[in-house]
């Protein structure tokens, strides 16, 4: 009887689960996409009750369509949108407000006042984050502060906090009827709470927050025997074994295991991850320091990472707020209609600047704009910021390495982007490639979770599984490239120092 492990990958826009064979391959997927909710400028929610009954649905889905049971499934991986908070009452299993999503900037107050004391990198040194709307700190705080009665609730212990990966291992386990209370820590650090070096909650910054330390999860390692989904769900007994973030887990799913090695991942946003090993790395060029993985007891692993809030987003908002393509593939025939951006250049600094600038103060600027620009340029531009943003954040790596990476592997949903892979190419140049498995963040998950019931016997035969599918080669010449960069970062300063008071 073959066996085989499924992921759950709780994503921003929707939530999938994917069953892997032993070689890597997927055999069947669900999935489904969840509201996002927008109740002002600046505010993204989810409904934390709809994700976790879409995930019970695509589990259903993934199982059914492989005509698999959970005889047949030796393991659950599950991997996550991270920085999302989630606070629920542990007594009912009710979250007390929507989900914050972490590209909501709502809380940027908060940072202000907690960074008068000492600047946005006062803790920077300890949990390798500046202060931003981005982490879920600030959104925690925002809950207890915000919602009637959370935090009398939350000072008498009732109230728990995750992450997704939290809010789905809880519920998977069993709720309100046992349901462990955890998270990885690889999503410990993208709540501004970890202490980098001791993997542990570090009380003073709770404290500076005035979140009480109860709500927190249990940190574990990625990948571990949690404990087993409960009787009453169709993977009931089956090990939960293994927890990344979505980006660790694609850089898992990638095998870059190793110190110096890299990868982009192409979806709501993009998130570029360098591996530094086991040595704790701080950023001199606008990059975060971040838990790579840890393996059950061994050392953990870290990295450099380049986050970039907006860019298939901006192709979803084209689709949904503009209303100019019907789908996200649409944007491809329009931008192949014209040779070039026709001098256009649209920075979606709708969340602020993340890497490597950290602009709260941005917001998304189109410019270049003449009577000659029509849509096919401005789905040109689209598609080209994702590029730009991309060699902005490996500029910041190369500088803080020392050493120059020599290629690119990328994954997500743009990397189906022939002209985006070519053009990614060009503006970086240095080929990109891309693995034959291109839901890398899944198959991450699938990894800890294989290896920690020893489905996997360990890191030589994940990468055995790794195959080449296609590579870009650059093409464009160097001239060409600098003009490019320098319309683009000046384009940059274009979104910068535009809110203030008056602006929503
Ligand atoms: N052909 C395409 N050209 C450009 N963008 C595309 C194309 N196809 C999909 N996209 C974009 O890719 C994104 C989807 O990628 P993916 O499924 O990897 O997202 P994701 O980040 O994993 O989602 P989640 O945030 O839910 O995890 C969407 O934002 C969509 O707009
Ligand atoms: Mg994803």
């Amino acid at each position: 009887m073959s066996q085989y492990v499924i992921a759950i990958d709780q994503g921003t826009t929707s939530s999938r689960a994917i069953v892997f064979d032993h070689d890597g391959n997927i055999v069947s997927t669900g999935q489904l996409e969840h509201e996002q909710i927008f109740p002002k400028a600046g505010w993204v929610e989810h409904d934390a009750a709809e994700i976790w009954n879409n995930t019970r649905e695509v589990i259903g889905t993934a199982l059914a369509q492989a005509n698999l049971t959970r005889h047949d499934i030796v393991g659950v991986g599950i991997t996550n949108q991270r920085e999302t908070a989630v606070v629920w009452d542990k007594n009912t299993g009710v979250p007390v407000y929507n989900a914050i999503v972490w590209q909501d900037t709502r809380t940027q107050s908060i940072v202000d006042e907690l960074a008068a004391d000492g600047g946005v990198e006062r803790f920077k040194a300890k949990v390798g984050l500046p202060l931003a709307t981005y982490f879920s700190g600030t959104k925690i705080k925002w809950i207890l502060d915000n919602v009637e009665g959370a935090r009398a609730k939350a000072e008498a212990g009732d109230l728990l906090f995750g992450n997704t990966d939290s809010w789905v291992t809880w519920n998977l386990t069993g709720g309100t009827d046992g349901g462990v209370h955890i998270t990885d820590v690889t999503n410990a650090s993208r709540t501004m709470f970890m202490d980098l070096e001791t993997l542990s909650w570090d009380e003073e910054i709770l404290a500076v927050f005035g979140v009480p330390k109860s709500m927190m999860p249990a940190i574990k390692s990625s990948s571990e025997v949690y404990g087993h989904v409960h009787t009453s769900q169709l993977l009931r007994e089956v090990p939960v074994a293994g927890i990344l973030g979505d980006q660790q887990a694609a850089t898992f799913g990638q095998a870059a295991f190793e110190a110096g090695e890299a990868k982009n991942t192409y979806g709501t946003g993009c998130f570029l991850i360098f591996n530094t090993g086991e040595e704790i790395v701080h950023s001199k060029n606008g990059l975060l320091t971040t838990l790579g993985y840890k393996l059950g007891d061994a050392a953990p692993h870290y990295a450099l990472e380049g986050s970039i809030a907006v860019t298939g987003s901006l192709i979803q908002w084209l689709r949904d707020n503009i209303g100019m393509i019907q789908s996200a593939p649409e944007v491809e025939t329009l931008a192949a209609a014209v040779e070039n951006n026709g001098g256009v250049y649209i920075v979606p600094a709708f969340s602020g600047l993340f890497a490597p600038y950290w602009r709260a103060d941005a917001r998304g600027a189109i410019v270049g704009l003449t009577r000659f620009v029509n849509k096919n340029h401005i789905a040109r531009a689209a598609l080209e910021a994702t590029a730009f943003q991309t060699r902005e954040v490996l500029d910041a790596v190369n500088a803080d390495s020392g050493v120059d990476l020599t290629e690119l592997k990328v994954d997500g949903g743009m990397v189906a982007n022939d002209a985006l892979m070519q053009f990614q190419a060009d503006i970086l140049g240095v080929p990109v490639i891309r693995p034959k498995v291109t839901e890398t963040t899944a198959l991450g998950a699938a990894y800890a979770a294989g290896l920690a019931v020893g489905f996997w016997n360990g890191l030589g035969e994940l990468s055995s599984n790794w195959a080449e599918d296609k590579r870009w080669e650059p093409q464009m010449d160097a001239a060409e490239r600098d003009r490019q960069m320098r319309l683009w970062k000046k384009a940059v300063t274009k979104s910068m120092d535009w809110v203030d008071e008056d602006v929503l």
